[in-house]
């Protein structure tokens, strides 16, 4: 069996600010290197707040959050810790700091320590990547919200983390913004990164490993997205979806059609009607 990447053991969580109750209760969750984690859950059910923790931007009030053998609440483990887990926030305002595109992807490299040739290398793939190149003179805080969003995950991405945590990071994107950090996204799989992506997009967590779904600070089920598509009653009951495809699988059943085994996502469908 491999080891965790991360390891959430017996973690309880409440902002110093908000109210009594806990904002994170009893969570138990491992990651382990290469997988990809989609974090589902209604508004408000912790989804921020786990993701925040894994890097050890928040620290547990009860359990451990270990990284790599790290464990996030001893305060010499913080910065090996950052640079092996990747955080993309929700709202990039909150993560964009410097004055142009490409101080902003410089930034973090400076902090590390690595060459010039090397940083100027990265920044010219990863904003290829990320259709970023025209920007790279413009200052972030007159892009729009997709621009913003990409510069921020670019911004991670040149850090070349070994875990990315990624807080629903196509929520403000365009068709054509969305597909290229999707397509980012396989790639990184592809090179064997884990990817903890928080998202309420279904057709996103179709495409992962495992499925997380939280529910008022608890871990409401774990397992694959086959499994986590099964019960639409309680889905529903949650305010999730199913993803179009598995949609369109349960109308088709409702009349009793045939629908293939694996209906859950487009490319399922493809390979049933046109296989190649
Ligand atoms: N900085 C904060 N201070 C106090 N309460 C907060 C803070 N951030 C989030 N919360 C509360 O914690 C709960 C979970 O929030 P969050 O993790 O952002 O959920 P999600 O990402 O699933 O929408 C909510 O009730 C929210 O109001
Ligand atoms: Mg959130």
């Amino acid at each position: 069996m491999r080891n965790p990447i991360i390891s959430v053991k017996n973690v309880f969580y409440r902002y110093p600010e908000g109210s009594k109750k806990y904002t994170l209760e009893k969570i138990n969750l491992e990651f382990f290197p290469g997988e990809t984690i989609a974090v589902l859950g209604p508004n408000g059910s912790g989804k921020s707040t786990l993701a925040r923790l894994l890097n050890g931007l928040l620290l547990p009030i009860e359990g451990k959050v270990i990284v790599d053998g790290l464990a996030t609440c001893d305060e010499t483990n913080i910065w090996g810790i950052r640079s092996k887990v990747g955080m993309v926030f929700q709202n990039p305002d909150n993560q964009l700091v410097a004055a142009l595109v490409e101080e902003e992807l410089a930034f973090g490299m400076e902090n590390m320590g690595v060459e010039p040739e090397e940083m100027k290398k990265r920044i010219n793939d990863i904003s290829q990547a990320m259709g970023l190149t025209s920007l790279l003179e413009f200052p972030p805080h007159k892009l729009s919200g997709g621009q913003k969003q990409r510069v921020a995950i670019a911004a991670v991405l040149v850090l070349e983390p070994e875990v990315l945590v990624l807080d629903e990071p196509t929520s403000m994107l365009d068709p054509g913004g969305r597909k290229k950090v999707l397509q980012e996204l396989n790639r990184l799989k592809k090179m064997g990164k884990t990817l903890v992506l928080v998202t309420h997009d279904m057709s996103e967590a179709v495409t992962a490993d495992r499925v997380v779904v939280m529910e008022q600070g608890k871990v409401a089920f774990q397992g694959t997205p086959q499994e986590c598509f099964a019960d639409i009653d309680w889905l529903a009951k949650l305010g999730l979806e199913l993803p179009p495809a598995a949609e369109l699988a349960r109308r088709l059943k409702q009349k009793d059609l045939i629908v293939p085994k694996a209906s859950l996502s487009v490319a399922d469908w493809i390979e049933h009607l046109c296989p190649q």
